[in-house]
Parts: structure tokens; C-alpha cells; sequence
């Protein structure tokens, strides 16, 4: 039988330290870390940059998943990492993004941007539009 996707879907709360330029960069460090390590080890997903907290979607091999995730809740750029779900899954919901970023425009739009390309895909995208739904049922939760 062929091993089974795993994924992982968290929360947590931001800690990072100093301005606005300072939070843009971390993240920025975040995102490229993500470039960088996730094509490799086959995961995809998803990241929710809220005001003041993080959602993640992991998406991959279990042993993949495992092995980001533990780098990902000693990062000290958060805390209180809450797991809300963590296990198999039939189909990715994201296969195309390595990580996608999820995070509020300027006008209270949202910005859904697949990182190592730089074209805002916009709300309409049914991979977005899965985004969203995700993030939309983890806040009413
Ligand atoms: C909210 C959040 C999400 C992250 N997502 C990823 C990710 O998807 N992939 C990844 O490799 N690192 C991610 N990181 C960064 C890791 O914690 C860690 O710094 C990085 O993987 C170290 O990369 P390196 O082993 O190549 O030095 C994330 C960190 C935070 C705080």
C-alpha cells in the first residue's frame, strides 16, 4: 500500500522582538527557510501571517512532516504552539506551493502569495480559496 500523506495544522502566537522592519524581516527569514528546505522534502502548505499569531498547514510525508515540525516548535520566533490536527489525509490541499503565505493587504483584503513566485494569485484560485476555508474554519473553532 503506498505511505499516506500526513498533515499537520497549528497555531501559535508571534514573539518577535523590535519594529515593523525588524517583523518583516524575521518573516522574510521564515519564508526563505521554507524555499530553501521544503521542495526536497516534499512538503507543502500553508502559512497565516495574522496580527499577532501564525497558522500553518504542513503537508507531506509523515517522517517529513516530523522532521520540519520539530524544527518549527523550537523556533523561538513564536510560542504556545497549539496543534490542532496531526494525521493522515487522503489528498494535499495545496500540491502546487512549497509554502504559500496567507496575510492581510492593506485594505483588509487578503493576500495569498505562493512563495518563489511573486504574482498575488488572489482570492479566486481554488487552492486559495481552500486557504481560506481552512483558516476561516480554525477561527471559528
Ligand atoms: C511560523 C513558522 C513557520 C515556519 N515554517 C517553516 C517551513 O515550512 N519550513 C522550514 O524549513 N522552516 C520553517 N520555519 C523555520 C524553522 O523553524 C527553522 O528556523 C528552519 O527550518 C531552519 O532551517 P535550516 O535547518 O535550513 O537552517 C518556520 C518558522 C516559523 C516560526
Amino acid at each position: 500500500m503506498p505511505e499516506r500523506h500526513y498533515r499537520c495544522v497549528y497555531w501559535s502566537r508571534q514573539r518577535m522582538e523590535g519594529g515593523p522592519e525588524q517583523v518583516a524581516a524575521e518573516i522574510e527569514s521564515i519564508l526563505s527557510a521554507a524555499r530553501r528546505n521544503n521542495p526536497h522534502l516534499g512538503i507543502t502548505g500553508a502559512l497565516a501571517i495574522g496580527r499577532g499569531v501564525f497558522a500553518q498547514l504542513l503537508e507531506g510525508k509523515r517522517y517529513a512532516v516530523e522532521m520540519v515540525f520539530e524544527k518549527i516548535q523550537r523556533d523561538e520566533r513564536h510560542g504556545e504552539v497549539q496543534v490542532l490536527a496531526f494525521g493522515p489525509a487522503d489528498e494535499r490541499a495545496f500540491p502546487h506551493w512549497p509554502m504559500a503565505r496567507l496575510e492581510p493587504g492593506s485594505d483588509d483584503q487578503v493576500r495569498i502569495v505562493p512563495i518563489g513566485d511573486d504574482t498575488d494569485v488572489g482570492a479566486t484560485h481554488p487552492e486559495a480559496r481552500r486557504l481560506l476555508d481552512i483558516v476561516r474554519a480554525l477561527a471559528t473553532e
